[in-house]
């Protein structure tokens, strides 16, 4: 037996005690975990805990679990929104069949699970959106694009074969499963309308599904949704790939005008590229995919948290207003690092200090920030005057997050011991 593992890979040694001389489907482990509703899958797939982190394990061809493992390593250097791949077991001993003859193992491929991450499925069974459907879609649309800018041909898009993590009260998608992925320098039109129609067959199937199992709320239809997903997806992509005519002189506030427009959409601009043409200039943006969002970018400077862009956003607002609040209150201008440091001692990290342990797996701790902000707008509307951020972070403590289910288990279904 081998095992090939990526540094750092310290956490990996508590892996090692597992009985991977066993089919993966026989462990008895007291250390495997139940994840409600995960996705659907061919192969078996099981989760454990080792030295405090979570793996996913599936046992696959050692083939593809060794194809698998490259892919994801690359998708990781550039910053794609994907699971991580920790290792690969191969060369597994054979297990003696019924007539006495053994058959050969397959491999085994570890990834990261994906903190605080929900299949479709616990989406819809948890209500957790208000339009799970619509936000779901445009999650995928999301992600498809940035990894096709990316030149990575997916092969296998569908709900079940994508993750989804709350961000700043919207949703993130990641890519779960790359069996079938091939990354190349730049993909053809052909090759993107591949993914699209497959990912929209693939999703309206799914959809139809969660309706059987009467999930899915009664007004939305599956055909219909379906649809939408390459509808969205091109409009995504005109916006963030098409050139442009410009004049010489609306050239200036054009380009940023598209700049900023790319990055709300929450891209950025790897370089840009002015042509001239016998009718203007051309204006030709390329747009980079690497996830090194802005306000990621600052807030991380300012504060060392290491959040998404949405989150940064949002935190970075608040970060402000508690800058104002402290020149107002100490009559003197204090400077934006300074302010940095404060707001992460004196409210986020206060407010986190709040959580109990036993809570501490509902979400990311830059979500429940984000959703004690929200909390602290609710209450503040209700009390027709500020609450403040402790008197809503002690409410929502309280009150609201202990009935935020956790996705993980033990098998049982008892929660976590953290
Ligand atoms: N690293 C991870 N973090 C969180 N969940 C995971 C992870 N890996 C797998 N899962 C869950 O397990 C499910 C099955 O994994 P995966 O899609 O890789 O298996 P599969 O058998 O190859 O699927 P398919 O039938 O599409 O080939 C996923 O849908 C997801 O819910
Ligand atoms: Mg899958």
């Amino acid at each position: 037996m081998r095992f090939i593992f990526r540094p750092p890979a310290e956490h990996a040694a508590g892996l090692l005690s597992l009985p991977w001389d066993q089919p993966l489907e026989d462990w008895t482990d007291e250390r495997l975990l139940e994840v409600a509703h995960r996705g659907i899958s061919r192969h078996v797939v099981r989760f454990v805990e080792a030295d405090g982190h979570v793996y996913a394990l599936k046992e696959i061809d050692e083939r593809l679990a060794r194809r698998e493992y490259r892919l994801l390593g690359r998708l990781e250097e550039l910053g794609m929104p994907a699971v991580s791949a920790l290792g690969v077991c191969v060369e597994r001993p054979t297990v003696a069949g019924e007539d006495g003859g053994g058959t050969p193992q397959d491999a085994v491929l570890v990834t990261r699970f994906l903190d605080y991450s929900m299949s479709y499925r616990y989406v819809f069974s948890h209500g957790h959106t208000q339009r799970p459907t619509v936000q779901l879609i445009d999650a995928m649309v999301e992600l498809l694009v940035r990894l096709h800018l990316a030149g990575l041909f997916w092969g296998d898009c569908s709900l079940s074969n994508t993750l989804f993590r709350p961000d700043a009260g919207g949703i993130a998608a990641y890519l779960v499963d790359a069996e079938t992925a091939e990354l190349h320098p730049s993909l053809t039109a052909g090759q993107r309308g591949f993914d699209i129609d497959y990912a929209a067959e693939r999703v309206g199937g799914e959809l139809f599904d969660l309706q059987a199992g009467g999930l899915l709320p009664d007004d939305v239809d599956p055909v219909e949704v379906a649809g939408e997903l390459p509808r969205r997806y091109q409009a995504l992509w005109e916006e963030l790939t098409r050139e442009e005519l410009l004049q010489p002189d609306e050239q200036r506030y054009r380009v940023a005008e598209r700049v900023d427009r790319i990055n709300e959409l929450g891209f950025d601009v790897d370089e840009i590229e002015l042509k001239t043409t016998d009718d203007g200039v051309r204006l030709r943006v390329r747009t980079q995919v690497a996830e090194t969002g802005r306000h990621r970018n600052r807030l991380y400077a300012l504060t060392g948290l290491e959040v998404t862009e949405n989150q940064a956003r949002r935190l970075l607002n608040d970060l402000t207003s508690y800058r104002g609040y402290l020149e107002q209150k100490e009559g003197r201008s204090v400077p934006e690092t300074v302010a940095g440091h404060r707001w992460r001692a004196e409210v986020y990290d206060k407010v986190m200090a709040r959580i109990p342990e036993s809570l501490a797996d509902r979400l990311e701790p830059a979500e429940i920030f984000h959703e004690v902000l929200e909390h602290r707008w609710f209450l503040s509307e209700r009390a027709g005057k500020d609450v403040g951020t402790t008197a809503a972070a002690k409410a929502y403590i309280d009150s609201v997050l202990p009935h935020t289910p956790s996705t993980l288990t033990l098998p049982g279904g008892d929660p976590l011991p953290r």
